[in-house]
């Protein structure tokens, strides 16, 4: 039988629980910039930030966004790099290129205002049903819901619920027990405070029940069944995809850039080119540049067959790989192989361009491409003899 002890609750536990917590949380509740405005537009922006971002990163990003687009005209008008750049290094960029599109929606349908029932927020792109509630119950003290991660491991634990949090299906069961005890009076603080308890106290291993707020309404806490909660099947592993980018110096000592198409993962971003190569021809190349000693790499010309097929004839590679870095993005691994080479192309396709590392901040870097940046200041920039 489906567990539904939220609704054993008597009012008056109900509105214990809700002015013992809402205590604490005025008390202990962290400042955060989107915590001191009442604009809806700035406290989307921080939510939008927060989905699959820590607070302590956000908040860097969050002040350097609000400056470049203070309003949502601004944002429904913005250059696309320029909005990429300020994003850049948050991941997960079609976040960025939502909130530009909603904005734009926000002109048009609503004269620039955000507007203010659940239903409309909703429809917004890229705003989901954690995103619509936040902003409900934060901008608007609507009494909604805003269920994430978080919030389940703590509701999950305050009633014993068992359904697999991985489940899309158990939402409803998670909505129906916040919608029990949620405060009608300060809804926004009731999910916040719901946030900085998963974050600091109720946290996946090990949670300090001792400074818990809820500790007397807690049922995982009665039991000694804490980490028997939330209930979550394993997430699958990243699928492993594998790289060989190059960094490819020209006579002025620029280094060649491709931006990738408008569409699809990292869409409009730059990077060194990259080809794709088998995990088989991956592990081949690393191996045959690990094994050749200092003095065989200090002016190497490789050989064709150690080279993937892509490497042409425009190029002359002269040193060992410059590095191996990997990624994770939600569902992929990046592994990518960096090699430095002289090129004497002059053509640039239209996608391409040639910088000096000194330019590199005025295009857009993905995570990966920051990365190999590092690799190759480390390795080749830092060389002397070279
Ligand atoms: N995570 C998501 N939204 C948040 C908020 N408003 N405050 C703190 N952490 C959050
Ligand atoms: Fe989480 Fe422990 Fe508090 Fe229960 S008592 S909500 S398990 S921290």
């Amino acid at each position: 039988m489906k567990n539904e002890k939220w609704n054993e609750l008597s009012p008056e536990t109900v509105a214990r629980l809700q002015a013992e917590f809402l205590e604490w949380y005025h008390r202990e509740k962290r400042n955060l910039p989107w915590r001191a405005t009442s604009d809806p537009y700035a406290i989307w922006i921080s939510e939008i930030m927060l989905q699959q971002t820590r607070v302590e990163t956000v908040i860097g990003y969050y002040y350097r966004f609000m400056e470049l687009f203070p309003t949502i005209h601004d944002l429904a008008a913005a250059d696309e790099q320029k909005l990429l750049k300020v994003w850049e290094g948050l991941g997960y960029y079609s976040r960025a290129r939502n909130l530009k599109i909603a904005a734009q929606q926000i002109v048009d349908e609503y004269h620039g205002e955000m507007p203010k029932t659940i239903e409309e927020i909703r429809k917004l792109k890229g705003i989901g049903p954690y995103t619509a509630g936040a902003i409900a119950s934060i901008a608007f003290g609507l009494p909604e819901p805003a269920i994430d991660g978080n919030v389940m491991r703590v509701v999950s634990r305050l009633f014993e619920i068992d359904e697999d949090i991985a489940k899309a299906s158990s939402r409803k069961t998670f909505d129906e027990a916040m919608r029990k005890i949620i405060s009608h009076e300060e809804p926004g603080e009731f999910n916040q405070a719901l946030m900085d308890l998963g974050s600091r106290i109720c946290t996946p291993t090990s949670p300090e029940c001792a400074e818990c707020p809820l500790q007397d309404f807690c049922l995982a806490y009665k039991d000694g069944r804490q980490e028997d909660f939330p209930v979550k099947t394993k997430k699958l592993k990243p699928k492993d995809v594998y790289y060989v980018a190059t960094a490819l110096e020209n006579s002025k000592g620029e280094y060649l850039l491709q931006q990738r198409p408008a569409s699809g993962l990292l869409a409009s971003m730059w990077t060194f080119p990259l080809m794709e190569v088998s995990e088989t021809e991956y592990q081949r190349l690393l191996k045959e540049w690990q094994k050749k000693t200092d003095e065989q790499l200090s002016l190497f010309v490789a050989e064709e067959s150690e080279l993937p097929e892509f490497f042409d004839q425009k190029v002359v590679w002269q040193k060992r790989h410059l590095g191996e870095i990997t990624h994770i993005f939600s569902h992929l691994k990046w592994h990518v192989l960096l090699f430095y080479g002289r090129t004497e192309q002059k053509e640039l396709e239209e996608n391409q361009r040639f910088a000096s590392v000194n330019a590199f901040n005025e295009y857009v870097f993905p995570k990966p491409q920051q990365k190999l940046v590092e690799q190759l200041k480390k390795n080749h920039l830092s060389d002397k003899d070279f």
